[in-house]
């Protein structure tokens, strides 16, 4: 959450820093604000909405080499100016991501000496802390008020100071919020991730908890508990871009499109890393951990593992895993599922299972993301840079590796590559005419999906994909249960999509559709061309064929359909895709 930037250097500041938070804002979106050094003073700059928004209120013409900025995702307080970022008290500017846990305490200690709070931020409260120690104590240098405020402060931080008496300098502190900083020549960079300046430099020092940065015009200190410690510059490759629209309007259907190119990388990519994976065998246990789309994949995950190998597998939602028994221990391989790599609830979960003597996995889409970091073996899933904050193309991509993980350990032996026929098929799913279905469901409260066993799983993504985008509510369930409750909310033209690729259990869920169509639901139906000998035509209003497969390729081919309604709903309801109202695309607090 949230986007941090800093620069430090010739430049003018502003271009700078603007660039680099439209490069964030996929972090957050609610408002955004700089602060920089003009002619020996801190000037700061707010506004609610886009970047743009900010952009209008600048005055380009002030002169500065020295400055920050912040695109938020609220966590505390309101979506206002006055809440966000930068914050100021006294000497110290600083942007924030993260919670500061205790900052409840921390607020009544220092409004007891004196300081009166005008945001509902925690920030805010940071920021008075840092003000506090520097004041009272005057003999300290700056990185060593630092250190003490890291630690009074409880929670996650990434931290950027400025400090009134110092116009060369900009401070930097973090704790389980990533922050890289970013070295060019005669210039430094702070952001977020690597993302917002790629075109100025691919060397990076990326910070480690509890570190404290300080740049200057012409160097750079890292320091851990006050004090000065080596770094390491890391050279990013080529395979960190920046991501462009290309000729579409989203990037949300620019990712979808992708989807069948990347196929074929994939497959190649894949077998590169292969011999870099722990010996699955070895393990009594397999628990993926994940949250969203990426835990979804999961489940996928555990249904073709399950179906076509030995093993038990167990797929927890991140935030929950950390709180319950989950018998982790040497003999437990934990899978971490994510895009950004940065997820905080999965992160967790990493570093707990880590602690416990776990072996951990991680499939991950962001190179040297944090999680990418921490476990002890990474698949990357190559999806190339995904900005869409709806998740297509990482999700197919982490479907597609867990799928070849199962084809791998798989106790038949016999190996195919399914994989091949698969840019055609999902070209001709785009190809197909959604209209008539999104005019009958653009306008509604509630949608439902149904499906039953790996059909479910993709129903519970297709329906998570609806809501994220389109703001209507939707839930997906499995499609035997819907008589035991669920079936009382159908009404007269209630939609209904039901997906259905397994003989096995086709004909009971048709006999389901059919129990909704008895009630009036408008039901469309997704089904595997061939995999029923006829349908009755009375069964559903709307269907869509898919082109046949198999059980390794079909989530990835049933999920086109689901993303491409959920799209051209959004976009008949005149919404931002992109970047849909209250989401982030990286969640870095728990
Ligand atoms: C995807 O459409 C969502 N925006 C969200 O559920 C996402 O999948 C989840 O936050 C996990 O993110 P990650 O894959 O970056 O860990
Ligand atoms: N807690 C800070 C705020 O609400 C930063 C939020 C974040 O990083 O997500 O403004």
């Amino acid at each position: 959450m949230c986007g941090i930037v800093g620069y430090i250097g010739k430049r003018q500041v502003l271009p700078i820093l603007i660039k680099g938070l439209k490069r964030l804002e996929y972090r957050g979106y609610d408002s955004a604000g700089v602060a920089f050094f003009h002619q020996e003073e801190i000037k700061l700059q707010k506004s609610v909405g886009r970047i743009q928004e900010l952009e209008k209120k600048l005055d380009y013409s002030l002169s500065s080499h020295i400055g920050i900025g912040h695109t938020r995702w609220a966590t505390h307080g309101k979506v206002t100016i006055m809440n966000s970022h930068p914050h100021q008290i006294g000497k110290i500017t600083i942007v924030h991501n993260g919670i500061i846990e205790n900052y409840l305490t921390l607020k009544k200690e220092l409004e007891s000496k004196g300081y009166l709070f005008q945001t509902e931020t925690d920030t805010e409260v940071a920021c008075a802390l840092i003000d506090w120690i520097k004041k009272n104590n005057s003999s300290l240098k700056m990185v060593d008020v630092l250190n003490e405020a890291m630690k009074k402060l409880k929670g996650s931080y990434a931290i950027v100071v400025m400090v009134q008496d110092e116009q060369d300098k900009l401070y930097v502190m973090k704790k389980e919020s990533p922050l890289v900083i970013g070295i060019g020549k005669e210039e430094y960079f702070v952001a977020s991730d690597f993302s917002a300046y790629l075109d100025d430099t691919k060397d990076y020092i990326i910070l480690e908890d509890n570190e404290i940065g300080v740049t200057s015009m012409d160097n750079v200190s890292i320091y851990q508990n006050g004090i000065l410690k080596d770094y390491v510059v890391k050279t990013l490759n080529e395979e960190v871009e920046i991501a462009t629209k290309g000729e579409q309007e989203h990037y949300m259907m620019k990712e979808i499109k992708e989807q069948s190119q990347l196929i074929q990388k994939w497959n190649t990519l894949y077998f590169d890393q292969k011999e870099k994976l722990p010996d699955i065998t070895s393990y009594q246990r397999i628990h993926i951990v994940a949250c969203g789309t990426a835990y979804h994949a999961g489940l996928i995950g555990k249904y073709l593992l399950e179906k076509n190998t030995d093993f038990e597998v167990n797929v927890y939602v991140a935030s929950e895993y950390r709180y319950q028994k989950n018998f982790l221990d040497k003999n437990t391989l934990v899978i971490a599922i994510s895009q950004s790599g940065e997820t905080a609830d999965t992160l967790a979960c990493v570093k707990m299972a880590k602690e416990k003597g776990a072996t951990t996995l991680g499939i991950i889409n962001v190179y040297n993301s944090s999680i990418a970091r921490v476990v002890d073996f990474v698949i990357y899933t190559h999806a190339g840079c995904e900005v869409a904050v709806a998740s297509t193309k990482a999700y197919t991509s982490q479907v597609y590796v867990l799928g070849l993980l199962a084809l791998e350990y798989q106790s038949k032996k016999e190996k195919k590559n399914t994989y091949q026929e698969l840019p055609v098929k999902i070209n001709k799913l785009m190809e197909y005419d959604y209209s008539t279905i999104v005019k009958h469901l653009y306008q509604k409260k509630d949608i439902f999906y149904l499906g039953r066993n790996i059909d479910y799983v993709s129903m519970l993504e297709g329906s998570l994909k609806l809501k994220e985008i389109t703001y209507i509510h939707s839930e997906s369930f499995p499609a035997g249960e819907l008589k035991h409750g669920p079936i009382s909310l159908i009404e007269e033209d209630t939609p209904v999509i039901a997906l259905i690729t397994h003989e096995e259990t086709a004909a009971k869920t048709i006999s389901n559709i059919k129990e909704v169509k008895a009630r009036g639901a408008y039901v469309v139906l997704i089904i595997e061309d061939g995999i029923v000998d006829s349908i009755d035509k009375n069964c559903y209003d709307e269907v869509i064929y898919l082109p046949k497969t198999d059980e390794y390729t079909c989530p990835i081919l049933s999920i086109i359909p689901l993303q491409l309604i959920a799209y051209y709903t959004a976009k008949k309801k005149n919404l931002d895709i992109d970047k849909p109202r209250n989401l982030a695309k990286s969640v870095t607090v728990e």
